[in-house]
């Protein structure tokens, strides 16, 4: 507990160097992204797996935390739009960052692939949901220490998912005595979002954070569930060993048409 609010101290310095005013209305809060670069630090992540980018306000701050500390950041986006994409692709140049344009359902494939020799920690903020819950946990394997997506939103049946693994998977209950730049980020985190008139609630915060031991890995990689639809994360992986990564995204969008989910 020691070691998760001291990483919560450092990440929430970072932060205050100037992030939180740049939040912008649709991006992860800050201290949802500080709470997940804590967890990066504690669990000694190398290499995070981003997927949803768009302007790339948590790819700056992960890409800033990777050059500070020799990690790296591999971060995946549609980028369907292409002059938004090129701005953002311009602000974030000067960062160790492998800008990667695609569709997650195959990049996440191909990249949890080459990335087995490193320890890595998947956040993903687009696609959403349970298929984004499938895709990672299909490329879940020993060296994948974190998984984390946003928006579970309160009631949903994927934050009950990750809730069952233990309320400390979002920052309120994990850190329940922070320090005081946490504190200070949070009360910045509040002030900038009633400025911006943020959509989304400040009361309970909504990315999820899986600390990944084997037993939980199993138990995920090998989840059947009715939510999943056709993308039953051993589907998903048996695609990806075949090299078959254009039919995964093909999967996905057959089980939306064929079943809603
Ligand atoms: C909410 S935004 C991400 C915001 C960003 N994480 C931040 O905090 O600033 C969602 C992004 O996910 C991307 N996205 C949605 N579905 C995707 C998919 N299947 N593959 C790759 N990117 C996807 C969209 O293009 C969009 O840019």
């Amino acid at each position: 507990m020691g070691a998760l609010r001291a990483a919560a101290e450092t990440a929430a310095a970072l932060l205050l160097e100037g992030y939180v005013d740049r939040w912008v209305e649709g991006a992860i809060f800050p201290c949802e992204v500080a709470f997940f670069l804590a967890r990066c630090m504690t669990e000694d992540v190398s290499v995070v797996v981003e997927s949803g980018r768009q302007d790339g306000y948590s790819t700056e701050i992960l890409g800033d935390w990777a050059r500070r500390n020799g990690r790296k950041l591999v971060s995946i986006d549609l980028e369907q739009d292409p002059a938004r994409a090129a701005a953002c692709r311009r602000r974030l140049a000067h960062l160790p960052i492998e800008l990667v344009k695609g569709s997650a359902y195959e990049e996440f494939g191909r990249w949890a692939d080459r990335l087995r020799g490193a320890r890595v920690g998947f956040l993903v903020d687009g696609p959403k949901g349970w298929p984004a819950i499938s895709m990672m946990a299909a490329g879940l394997a020993e060296n994948v220490r974190l998984m984390a997506i946003h928006n579970l939103t309160v009631g949903s049946g994927e934050r009950a998912f990750f809730e069952q693994f233990g309320t400390e998977v979002f920052y309120e209950t994990a850190l329940a005595e922070p320090g005081p730049r946490w504190r200070e980020l949070r009360k910045r985190e509040i002030e900038v979002a009633i400025r911006e008139g943020a959509a989304r609630s400040l009361e309970m915060s909504s990315l999820g954070v899986l600390v990944l031991d084997s037993k939980r890995r199993e138990r995920i990689r090998g989840a059947l569930r009715k939510e999943f639809g056709l993308h039953q994360p051993r589907v998903v992986r048996a695609l990806w060993s075949l090299g078959a990564y254009r039919a995964t995204t093909k999967l996905y969008g057959l089980s939306y048409r064929l079943l809603g989910r």
